[in-house]
């Protein structure tokens, strides 16, 4: 549909869009742009037009070259610390929305003082897009040497098989980027509601994206467009 070529025409141009999920699902709509393409300013309109978490969904092939695992599994695995720690794990059917996180670890780039303002997560969330870059091009790189946990920015590590698996913004964004021929590394942002602190209602965000002359895309077309272009390479 023509939705999803402007969101790849956004994508590749860095501009901002809108992302939303599906109804069944959490039914919200993220602020998305490409991770090499942040700036302070972008990090700005994500905090106080989005309000939600700011969180950097990363290529499953990378995350797996930067070893970068679900927190859940580190959590998991955590007991010789804590034993509260493992029962804190998220359990089957107990995301009201899917069936696990995508969460990974909290980073901020070694280059960075608190890691909390605009120009620090920006600069973090560039470079993580500029380490997937590198991984995927077949050179060697070492995260602990560039990156700190804990840290201000949110990594979500998209499910291997991407939206055969999962269908959340972390997974969709990555397709996206995929079609579009770009580093695999997106930013996503929730959008909730000054008024009611709930997320962003669908029409709301449509008529957000309108004001701001932005691309709306939804996870279905996503999908279809995912669909047809892995039938066609
Ligand atoms: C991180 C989240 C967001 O919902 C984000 O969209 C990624 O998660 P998912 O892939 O589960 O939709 O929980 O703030
Ligand atoms: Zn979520
Ligand atoms: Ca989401």
């Amino acid at each position: 549909s023509k939705n999803i070529l402007k969101a790849v025409d956004a994508i590749r141009q860095g501009k901002m869009f809108l992302l939303f999920d599906a109804e069944g699902r959490e039914a919200e709509t993220d602020l998305t742009i490409l991770a090499q393409a942040i700036k302070p300013e972008d990090v700005k309109l994500m905090r106080k037009d989005g309000g939600g978490l700011i969180c950097v969904a990363l290529d499953p092939v990378a995350c797996e070259e930067m070893g970068l695992p679900f927190m859940a599994d580190v959590i998991r695995s955590a007991n010789e610390y804590s034993t509260t720690l493992g029962t804190t794990v998220e359990k089957g059917g107990d995301l009201r929305y899917d069936s696990r996180s995508s969460f990974s670890i909290w980073v901020n780039h070694r280059d960075t003082r608190t890691g909390i303002p605009d120009n620090d997560r920006a600069i973090t969330i560039k470079k993580l897009g500029d380490m997937v870059e590198q991984v995927l091009a077949g050179n060697k790189v070492n995260f602990g040497s560039e990156f700190r946990t804990p840290g201000h920015v949110a990594t979500l590590r998209a499910a291997k098989g991407l939206i055969d698996e999962r269908l959340g913004q972390t997974e969709l964004s990555i397709a996206l980027a995929r079609i579009a021929n770009v580093t695999p590394s997106m930013v996503v942002c929730e959008m909730l509601d000054d008024n009611t602190g709930r997320a962003l209602s669908k029409e709301d965000a449509i008529a957000y994206a309108e004001e701001h002359g932005m691309v709306f895309v939804e996870g279905s077309e996503v999908i279809e467009a995912y669909n047809i272009w892995t039938t066609n390479i």
